[in-house]
């Protein structure tokens, strides 16, 4: 399997995931709760910062990680252009010590980018990163492609993965960017404590 270099990526532009705003899903779930505390998230893989931005914007301490370089820049760019206030990290998710734990980890378009042979490693990296008791939001993208990325999940999988360490509170199909419409899955998980 060919290795994916992400920093290449968005050094020629190749990046057909970046839509110019962050997923609608996500924007919708923080509309319908105000509720929530402003708390501490994480959001691994994070490319130009457009769903960082937006927890940041609904008043949460967030901290966005990716691999690239340039991601990084444009993201801490962006968000000083936007003028809000958010972390960026450069770092491998799957490998690094995080320096902080948090209350949520956001998923979009990561676990969909790495190769499928880690994703235990991906799990393992979502419990290392994320507090007892912590949340785990995910908007996964259910293509069948084997010949990503993005590669493609089923339900069966998720639930697999996921449900030994989580309790699930809501599981829902969300909004979408067009041409992404009816294949993401939200997954809302509480991890057990
Ligand atoms: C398909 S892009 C999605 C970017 C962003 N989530 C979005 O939807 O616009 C995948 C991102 O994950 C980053 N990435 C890939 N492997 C990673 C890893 N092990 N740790 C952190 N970031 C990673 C890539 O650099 C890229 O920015």
């Amino acid at each position: 399997m060919m290795q994916t270099d992400w920093e290449e990526r968005y050094r020629t532009g190749d990046m057909p995931w970046e839509k110019g705003e962050p997923s609608p899903g996500l924007v919708d779930f923080l509309a319908a709760h105000p509720e929530l505390p402003r708390d501490t998230v994480c959001v691994p893989g994070c490319g130009t910062g457009h769903d960082a931005r937006v927890w940041a914007k609904a008043g949460f301490n967030v901290t966005g990680y990716d691999l690239a370089p340039s991601a990084v820049k444009l993201s801490r760019e962006r968000t000083t252009a936007a003028g809000l206030t958010a972390h960026f990290q450069q770092g491998d998710f799957l490998a690094d010590k995080p320096a902080q734990v948090f209350d949520w980890v956001f998923e979009h378009t990561l676990f969909c980018a790495i190769d499928p042979g880690e994703r235990d490693r991906y799990v393992e990296a979502v419990l290392r990163w994320l507090k007892p008791g912590g949340q785990y939001l995910a908007v996964h993208y259910m293509i069948s492609d084997t010949d990503g990325p993005p590669f493609g999940t089923t339900r069966e999988e998720l639930w697999k993965r996921f449900s030994p360490h989580f309790e699930l509170v809501q599981e829902w199909v969300p909004r979408s960017y067009p041409n992404r419409t009816g294949l993401e899955l939200m997954l809302w998980w509480r991890r057990k404590a």
